[in-house]
């Protein structure tokens, strides 16, 4: 088993502002170069929980611990921003935060916030661009004048560059197009693949069932439980009580068994046609 990146202990947090009880004594690890997806309806908390984990709020009861920081309600602010420095937040819809007049010196803020020698910045914006896929064109443009896909990019080689050893991602391809969804996915997936504990919060069942590996469930403020993709979603029960849906391959081979053709459970469209193909008689190792 692989190292605990993220510890979570009897971690609770209520919104100063509004007395809201968020998070309710949650626990929860994470292993090293785990991709975990956080699920659950909206307002269940999922926001709440990775700001603790990125040390944006302080927990109110409980501890966070990623690597060999440990941060509880006594935490001085020192330390919370010791956990930003294992942690890349990448926020919802983050290409508003975008303010810099070229993509370079967007990308170089945070890196440069950290102190490093102007070296070690410019060669850590010239990785990320190419980390995410932009071309080195761009880094004098104004990332205003960019495409949708590009400018969600642009904020992402931001927080690539102060090179996080873990990645949360809030909704990352929410109002994204398909075309740039699929690259986005694909991109987070390498970076998995590098070595990077992902954490992923998502309303698409789709992207939990083709790349995570654990997948937690949260609702109103309650973890109800940490597990894999595949015992998710065989537990109909647990859907059902918590508003989630099944991937799209489980619907089209639910369907085909009612119609009385044989498959075992399937999560991926991949899976799903290895199956048929067998069945059809095509070769499944065939393209
Ligand atoms: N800044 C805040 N002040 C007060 N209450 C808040 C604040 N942010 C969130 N909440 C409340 O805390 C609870 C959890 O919110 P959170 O944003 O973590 O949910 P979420 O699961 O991320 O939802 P969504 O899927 O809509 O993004 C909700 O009841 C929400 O109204
Ligand atoms: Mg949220």
């Amino acid at each position: 088993m692989a190292m605990p990146e993220i510890k979570l202990t009897n971690l609770s947090y209520s919104y100063s502002n509004t007395g809201h009880a968020a998070l309710h004594d949650v626990n929860l690890t994470v292993a090293s170069g785990s991709y975990t997806a956080i699920v659950g309806h909206t307002g269940s908390g999922k926001s709440t929980l990775v700001s603790l984990i990125d040390g944006l709020l302080s927990p109110s009861a409980g501890e966070v611990q990623v690597g060999e920081v440990r941060v509880n309600s006594s935490a001085k602010r020192a330390n919370l921003a010791k956990l930003r420095q294992h942690v890349g937040f990448v926020f919802q819809f983050p290409e508003q935060q975008l303010f810099a007049e070229t993509v370079e010196k967007d990308i170089a803020f945070g890196p440069e916030n950290l102190g490093w020698s102007a070296e070690r910045v410019d060669a850590a914006v010239r990785d990320a661009m190419e980390e995410v896929g932009l071309s080195a064109e761009l880094a004098k443009r104004s990332p205003f004048m960019l495409s949708g896909g590009q400018m969600r990019r642009v904020a992402i080689a931001g927080v690539l560059a102060m090179k996080p050893a873990v990645l949360i991602l809030d909704e990352p391809t929410a109002g994204l197009d398909a075309r740039s969804t699929e690259t986005l996915l694909g991109l987070v997936d390498r970076l998995h693949q590098e070595g990077r504990t992902i954490l992923l919060i998502t309303h698409q069942m789709d992207q939990v069932a083709q790349y995570a590996d654990q997948v937690v469930v949260m609702n109103h403020g309650r973890l109800v439980t940490a597990t894999t993709p595949q015992q998710l979603f065989a537990d109909r029960q647990l859907l059902a009580d918590n508003h989630l849906g099944q991937p799209a391959a489980m619907k089209i081979s639910q369907t085909l068994q009612e119609r009385g053709i044989q498959l075992s459970p399937t999560l991926t469209l991949t899976q799903l046609a290895s199956q048929l193909a067998a069945q059809l008689g095509g070769d499944e190792h065939n393209g």
